[in-house]
Order: C-alpha cells, then sequence, then structure tokens
C-alpha cells in the first residue's frame, strides 16, 4: 500500500531538495557566518586560518597548482612532475588545453577557473599572460601558509600583493627559455637560469623547485627585472631580428634561408666562442675595428638599393661598433667621427621622400 509521502506533491524529502534548489539557485544564505570566518560545510573557521587542508609531508615538495595550461604552465608541469615536484592541480578555461595537459602530466585536479585551486595547494603558479597577472591576482585571496608566484619576466612579485592575507608569501619563478615547443622547453630548462623574487623561505623553496627541474636559481637586485628581461628580449627576439635580416641580405646573395644559416651560422658561433673566451669588446671584428669607410659606403650603398628594410638596423649596429672599436682603442677618434658621419647620413637618406 501507498504511504502518504509516496503520493506525487506530498513527498516531503523532495519538497525539501526543490526549495533548498530554488535557494541557492536564488544565491541566499540561509546561514551566513560572521565577518571574518568563513565555512567549509558545517565548519566554520576564522577567515585568516590556514590553507589547504591537504598538507605536504615535511621535507617534500609543497602541493602545487598551475593556473594556465599555456606553453610555460605546460612545460613546467611536465618538468616538475618528473622531477618529482607532483602537480596537484591546474586551471585553464579552454577544454582543449585542460585535455593536454591531463595527457601530459598525471595532475590529481583540473579546473576550468582558478578559484577552486586555492581551497587545495600550497603553492598557486600563476603561468598566464602578463596582462592577465595583475587582474588575476586582484581577484584571488590566498590563505594564511599559502604562497603565490608568477612566471612573469617583466613584473615584479609586487603585482601580487592584492591576493594575499597574513600569513602569505608572494614570488616571481622566470625561465629564462623560449618556450616554443614543450618537450624542447622541458630540455631547455636544464641548465637555464630561473630568475626568482620572494621573501627568504620562499626564494629557497623556489632556488629548490629551479634546481630540481635541472636550471639555475638566480635572485636579481631589486629594481633590476626591467632591465634583465629587456636583456633577454634582445638575446631572444632581437637576435632572431637580426637573424631574419641576415637572412634577407642573404637572398639578394642568392642564398635561400637555410643557406644563410649553413654559412653565416658558424660564423655567428664563432664570434660567440670568442666573446666568452676573450670577453666582448675583443671579440669584435669586421671595416667598424679598422676605420675603413669605403666598405662602410658600399655596404650602406648595396642596402639602399636592394634590402632597404635591413638599413635601420645595421645603422644602429654600426654605430654601436664604432663605439666599441673606439673604446678599444682600435680606431682613432678621427675615423670614427668619419664613420659616424657617413653613418648619420645614410639614415638621413633613408628617410628623405624619394624625389
Ligand atoms: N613563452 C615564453 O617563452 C615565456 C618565457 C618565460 C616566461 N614567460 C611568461 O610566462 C607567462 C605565461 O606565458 P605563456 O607563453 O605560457 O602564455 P600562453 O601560452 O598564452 O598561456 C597563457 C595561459 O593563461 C591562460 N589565461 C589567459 N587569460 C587568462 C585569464 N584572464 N584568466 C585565467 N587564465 C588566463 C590561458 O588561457 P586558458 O585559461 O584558456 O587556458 C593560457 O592557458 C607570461 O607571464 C610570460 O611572460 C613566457
Amino acid at each position: 500500500m501507498r504511504a502518504w509521502g509516496d503520493l506525487p506533491g506530498d513527498d516531503p524529502e523532495r519538497e525539501r531538495a526543490e526549495t533548498q534548489a530554488a535557494i541557492d539557485a536564488a544565491g541566499i544564505d540561509l546561514d551566513p557566518v560572521a565577518p571574518g570566518s568563513h565555512r567549509h560545510g558545517d565548519e566554520v573557521h576564522p577567515s585568516d586560518h590556514a590553507h589547504p587542508h591537504i598538507h605536504s609531508v615535511p621535507g617534500e615538495p609543497p602541493i602545487i597548482g598551475i593556473v594556465g595550461a599555456g606553453a610555460v604552465g605546460t612545460a613546467l608541469g611536465v618538468a616538475l612532475t618528473r622531477a618529482g615536484w607532483p602537480i596537484h592541480a591546474v586551471a585553464s578555461r579552454d577544454p582543449a588545453r585542460r585535455d593536454r595537459f591531463r595527457t601530459l602530466v598525471d595532475v590529481t585536479r583540473v579546473f576550468a577557473d582558478p578559484e577552486p585551486i586555492l581551497d587545495e595547494v600550497e603553492l598557486i603558479i600563476l603561468a598566464v599572460p602578463d596582462d592577465v597577472v595583475a587582474p588575476l591576482a586582484a581577484s584571488l585571496r590566498m590563505y594564511g601558509g599559502q604562497a603565490m608566484i608568477h612566471t612573469s619576466g617583466a613584473l615584479g612579485a609586487e603585482v601580487l600583493e592584492p591576493a594575499m592575507a597574513a600569513g602569505t608569501q608572494i614570488g616571481a619563478f622566470h625561465p629564462l627559455v623560449a618556450f616554443a615547443d614543450t618537450e624542447r622547453s622541458v630540455a631547455a630548462l636544464h641548465g637555464a637560469t630561473i630568475a626568482i623574487e620572494g621573501d627568504d623561505d620562499l626564494a629557497s623553496l623556489l632556488a629548490d623547485m629551479a634546481e630540481a627541474i635541472g636550471a639555475v636559481p638566480v635572485r636579481l637586485a631589486p629594481g633590476s627585472k626591467a632591465a634583465y628581461h629587456a636583456a633577454a628580449v634582445l638575446a631572444a627576439g632581437g637576435f632572431v631580428a637580426l637573424l631574419d635580416a641576415i637572412a634577407e641580405l642573404g637572398r639578394v646573395a642568392g642564398l635561400d634561408e637555410a643557406g644563410s644559416l649553413a654559412i653565416y651560422g658558424p660564423l655567428i658561433e664563432g664570434t660567440l666562442g670568442n666573446a666568452r673566451a676573450l670577453g666582448i669588446r675583443a671579440a669584435l671584428t669586421g671595416p667598424m675595428t679598422r676605420g675603413d669607410v669605403g666598405t662602410l659606403q658600399a655596404h650602406l650603398e648595396t642596402l639602399r638599393a636592394h634590402a632597404p628594410g635591413v638599413l635601420d638596423l645595421y645603422v644602429a649596429a654600426a654605430v654601436r661598433e664604432v663605439a666599441l672599436a673606439e673604446s678599444r682603442g682600435a680606431l682613432a677618434p678621427e675615423d670614427a667621427t668619419k664613420m659616424r658621419e657617413v653613418l648619420g647620413s645614410a639614415l638621413r637618406r633613408a628617410i628623405e621622400p624619394v624625389p
């Protein structure tokens, strides 16, 4: 026989569930906690109590969460896991990137949003675009005992301050690696420099983390990060721009890109070797060290005629070469002056309107 509670429309359990669902949907909190506290299920804690409730074993790596499954987040996830620093959680808004991360990294928890990571880990790594770091940090709030770092080379650790609460730490972990492909990046981390920022405790943990993946940790002087990063951009992107200009001139000489790399590559490597062995100034060779104004003029003419897009890069480098040669005592001041005049007039001609 049917009991009353089984009749449609008279099921107290179901009605309670429906009422609760309607309350939840309306965002009504029937049991608000006092200001300065927060709740986990039935438990209420002071807001600054230590999280997460999962703790790493003393002497073992911290429990790590990565926000951003892009180039850096994924490569760091792979490298750290292989080094015995497991990744507990990752957050990426993109399902395809989440799947790729899960395929490459044995991660326990995968989220679409960054917030839930804060309930589960001790060290939060923000591997998101530079412009996103500060607003993202401002939308998160750490719990006591947690640390947050970002991987940007351009930003200081202080951009993470809005996410701080009592007993938290912030820092930065910037690998000097061009993250073009995951496996190549993981390999390149071996022997790469990682710039570390943070209080002594956190910096020491981050140095251990860098060494675990085979990298060399360095601590930068306060205020020096922008210059350090600009040098890195010149060494990576700037060098590629130079290679591109070399290949453009190579095309004028009848070489394709592979041909230029084959011919000029050993010259580049030899020059780098000389700079390492002898110092940068001593490694300088070429017409600017000899005051060969005729050769310089011939180069500028051919650039103007056949590769005008390379002219300002050639002139900018030549101006610096003249200064280097002069400071080395290889170039007499009057020759240096003549070369600067020729370079200046080539630049002026380059920007003059064509008659
Ligand atoms: N690439 C390099 O060679 C290199 C080298 C050293 C340092 N870095 C630094 O590392 C950081 C990350 O660079 P990356 O090259 O890995 O960038 P990326 O490949 O573009 O990946 C960035 C990740 O951040 C996520 N993201 C973007 N906007 C977000 C937002 N508003 N909220 C939450 N997540 C967001 C992305 O989207 P989804 O959420 O959609 O997944 C993606 O997973 C940057 O600070 C960069 O300067 C880069």
